[in-house]
């Protein structure tokens, strides 16, 4: 279970200060150093190494008071490691445990893991519709944290609904009951799909009308609730987000009403017209990559007693329509070109989703704040197709 396993203030200009006071605790996993933290808008740096800390400590003004914590996230399991957030998710987790945990990529006998994955630490079968498998992972690797990316995408999920049921809630239902079990923490992603017709378009609060119309949608509502009552009824520490549409390059989308938004760039470096299954003018919300994989890690090491909501955050970083996104690209391609073939199930699914969130409380309960907006995620998104495509790689759809 995430935990923090000690907590004080230090003050870098008194005695207690000293290089052995942080030194001298080499039991601890990471180290949070924080500023103001628990206030909102703290800032907070998370480091492996106890000498390093310390120097960071040093370089702080002086007299200013800080606060060091003590937090466990050790062993990590990413349930869903290889789709369009898992796949990124897993190698950015190993990177930041930095050798003092484990990451173990759970994957299912139809995709294969990706090779970087498969060769950079350990992976495990896992199915959520498979108890069992869920809790011989949790078991064999001593995991504290799971995140629980298993489910089918909107579009998906309407042609299979009995099925998104089954992977979204039944699956949540067993990775839930495991975590009470052997006491892991769990990120299980939501969505805008959580909203519908009749949620306040713009701005979406966070606490409003949820009525999806979508099966993606009543299977994010229900996850949202039932891990609410995993932490009401047995303190399972459960956490999430409501993700927006997620822009990347590294592993397509799985059937989504926003897979739009990552497609276009394929066909843009490519020099072919993109053909949008959206209407021009319908706007949603974005979220590049890196910024929702920090949000998978900032929300899982936020202080706990700072949480008033736990699942779900709104998450927001950019809202635009195809007609923008086009735009925005082609001010970096010229000959761009884009035609409309509405798709009438996406299309509704869009139309009944918010254009923006407000991210009011993720930015108050645990300092959140976007790095990317729509310029920059075009920017980047470009190169990176094209550094792909030059390396031969030229899909932007799941096989
Ligand atoms: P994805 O479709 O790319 O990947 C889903 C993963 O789940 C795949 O690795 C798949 O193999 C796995 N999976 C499917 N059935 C499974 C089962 N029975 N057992 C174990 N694994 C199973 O989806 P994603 O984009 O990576 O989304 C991950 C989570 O984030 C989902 O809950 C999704 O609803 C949510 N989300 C995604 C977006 C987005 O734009 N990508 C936006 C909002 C929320
Ligand atoms: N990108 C996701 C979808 O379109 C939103 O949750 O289904």
């Amino acid at each position: 279970m995430l935990h923090i396993t000690g907590l004080s203030h230090i003050d870098i200009d008194q005695p207690i200060f000293n290089s052995q006071s942080i030194i001298g605790k080499r039991s601890f996993d990471l180290l949070i150093i924080s500023k103001n933290w628990p206030s909102p808008g703290a800032k907070t740096w998370l480091v492996t190494n106890p000498l390093i800390a310390f120097r960071s400590l040093q370089n702080w003004e002086s007299g200013r008071s800080v606060e060091v914590s003590l937090i466990k996230m050790k062993n990590i399991l990413v349930i869903g490691s290889t789709g369009q957030i898992g796949s990124e998710l897993v190698p950015a987790l190993r990177t930041y445990l930095n050798e003092t945990g484990t990451v173990v990529a759970g994957y299912t006998s139809r995709t294969p893991l990706p090779q970087d994955i498969k060769e950079a630490g350990p992976s495990a079968l896992v199915n959520v519709c498979d108890k069992a498998s869920i809790e011989t992972a949790v078991k064999n690797y001593e995991i504290d944290t799971i995140y629980n990316l298993a489910a089918l995408l909107s579009a998906t999920a309407e042609s299979v609904p009995l099925k998104a049921w089954d992977v979204g809630i039944n699956g949540l239902f067993n990775v839930l009951e495991i975590a009470r079990e052997n006491h892991c923490s769990v990120f299980t992603p939501s969505s805008i799909g959580a909203f519908g017709p009749n949620t306040p378009k713009l701005n979406t609060p966070q606490d409003t009308i949820m009525r999806p119309t979508t099966m993606y949608g009543i299977t994010k509502v229900t996850g949202e609730l039932l891990s609410n009552y995993y932490y009401n009824k047995y303190e399972t520490d459960t956490r999430s987000v409501r993700y927006p549409g997620l822009i990347s390059y590294k592993t397509p989308p799985g059937g989504g009403t926003t897979d739009y938004a990552v497609e276009i760039f394929w066909s843009a470096v490519k020099g072919e017209p993109y053909k949008c299954p959206i209407a021009p003018d319908t706007p949603m919300d974005f979220m590049y990559m890196p910024d929702a994989i920090r949000a998978a890690i900032e929300l899982m090491i936020a202080n706990p007693e700072n949480l008033k909501h736990r699942n779900s955050f709104n998450l927001s970083a950019m809202s635009f329509t195809p007609a923008q996104l086009a735009k925005s690209i082609s001010k970096k391609i010229s000959d761009f070109k884009i035609t409309y073939e509405v798709d009438p199930l996406r299309q509704s699914i869009a139309e009944s989703w918010p254009d923006s969130l407000d991210e009011t409380c993720a930015e108050e309960e645990w300092g959140w704040k976007p790095e990317f907006d729509m310029e920059n995620m075009v920017g980047d998104m470009l190169e990176n197709v094209q550094g792909l495509l030059n390396k031969g790689n030229s899909s932007s759809k799941k096989e």
